[in-house]
């Protein structure tokens, strides 16, 4: 992350000869440089003549130090990265070049992050969390066995431990707070999924998200926006990490079952009425949980029990529900 920003980061004025400095740059040509900070960061900057230069707002900057520290009590490498294209993708590439997993990929920012089914994930700058776990999978079909739905419940606890009381699940894993999307989950797969495999899972969460920086063509809110504070974004990527590996673990060792009861008492659609797209056709169903795999599992009017798996899939509320 650009030296600069660091230094801004607090809020606070600084002069225009400390920040000459860091640049090697005389004072006069520091408000250049500043200008193109705003236009690359999207921040916003003041000048007052006698006190200097202060961001409009604090900004909270991911640390290596600090996040390390966590992921290296279970194994997991990190890499931080300023600005990538979509740390998945980037996840995917590391991969392709021999880098063994587990591994972490962190972006401040992203230029083409991804949402399921190719939708456009809005990744503005050194607000929000971009994070891609990279895990071998050993154990075939089993090990993938509603595995987005407990990442997930995962991310879920790290908010909650965050301060966010007011948070639950939409099948199959998007996480909403206050009816407003907060934070989405992406697994992708590479290698044979019957055999060995890697899965990649990317999380995205709106922490300090200005509603200047984006357009989002669906409500959404951020920890910031719940919480009424900025928050520390390190602190945050190691709640997630500490939360993830958690629930991991215990998938591993158990499986989804063991964790279904903990699915359904976070679904902010159980006993619901709820439409699911299927691509070509809808389909009209009381939601009454997820099976032991993680398929939906809707009461449909004449047919009875029905269950529904796939990335396909997308479920909405109905109004009359
Ligand atoms: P589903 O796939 O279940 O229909 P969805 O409509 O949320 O759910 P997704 O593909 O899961 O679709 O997520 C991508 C969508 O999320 C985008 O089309 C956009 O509407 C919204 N979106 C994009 N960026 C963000 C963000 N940072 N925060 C919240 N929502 C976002
Ligand atoms: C969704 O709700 O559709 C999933 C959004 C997933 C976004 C995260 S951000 C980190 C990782 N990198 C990406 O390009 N996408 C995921």
């Amino acid at each position: 992350m650009n030296n600069l920003l660091r230094i801004l980061g607090d809020g606070r004025f600084h002069s225009g000869e400390e920040l000459g400095a860091v640049l090697g740059v005389s004072r006069s040509a520091v408000w250049k440089h500043l200008q193109r900070l705003e236009g690359e960061y999207g921040v916003e900057l003041f000048r007052v003549p006698g006190r200097g230069y202060r961001l409009a707002e604090p900004l909270s900057l991911l640390s290596y130090e600090e996040s390390s520290v966590v992921l290296t009590r279970f194994g997991w490498q990190l890499c931080l990265q300023d600005t990538v294209d979509s740390t998945n993708a980037e996840a995917f590439r590391l991969l392709q070049s021999g880098m063994a997993a587990p591994f972490v990929i962190l972006a401040e920012g992203q230029t083409a992050g991804r949402g399921r089914r190719g939708r456009p994930w809005a990744s503005p700058p050194a607000q929000n969390i971009y994070y891609t776990l990279a895990l071998k999978i050993s154990n075939g079909p089993q090990g993938l066995s509603g595995l987005s739905l407990v990442v997930g419940l995962a991310v879920l606890q790290a908010l909650r431990h965050a301060g966010i009381n007011n948070a639950g699940l939409k099948w199959p894993n998007d996480i909403y707070a206050n009816g407003k999307k907060i934070a989405g989950i992406l697994l992708e797969l590479t290698g044979d999924p019957a055999d060995v495999c890697h899965v990649i899972i990317g999380i995205g969460i709106n922490v300090n998200m200005a509603a200047t920086a984006v357009e989002i063509d669906q409500p959404w809110t951020s920890v910031r926006a719940q919480t009424g504070v900025l928050a520390n974004r390190s602190e945050l990527v190691n709640l997630v990490s500490e939360s993830l590996h958690l629930y991991l673990s215990r998938h591993a060792q158990e499986g989804f079952s063991s964790l279904r009861d903990d699915w359904e008492a976070n679904n902010l659609w159980q006993g619901k009425l709820c439409t699911l797209s299927t691509g070509s056709q809808q389909v009209k169903g009381l939601m009454i949980g997820v099976n032991e795999f993680g398929a939906l599992r809707l009461l449909v009017d004449g047919q009875g029990e029905q269950h529904f798996s796939g990335g396909e899939l997308s479920l909405r509320l109905d109004h009359d529900s």
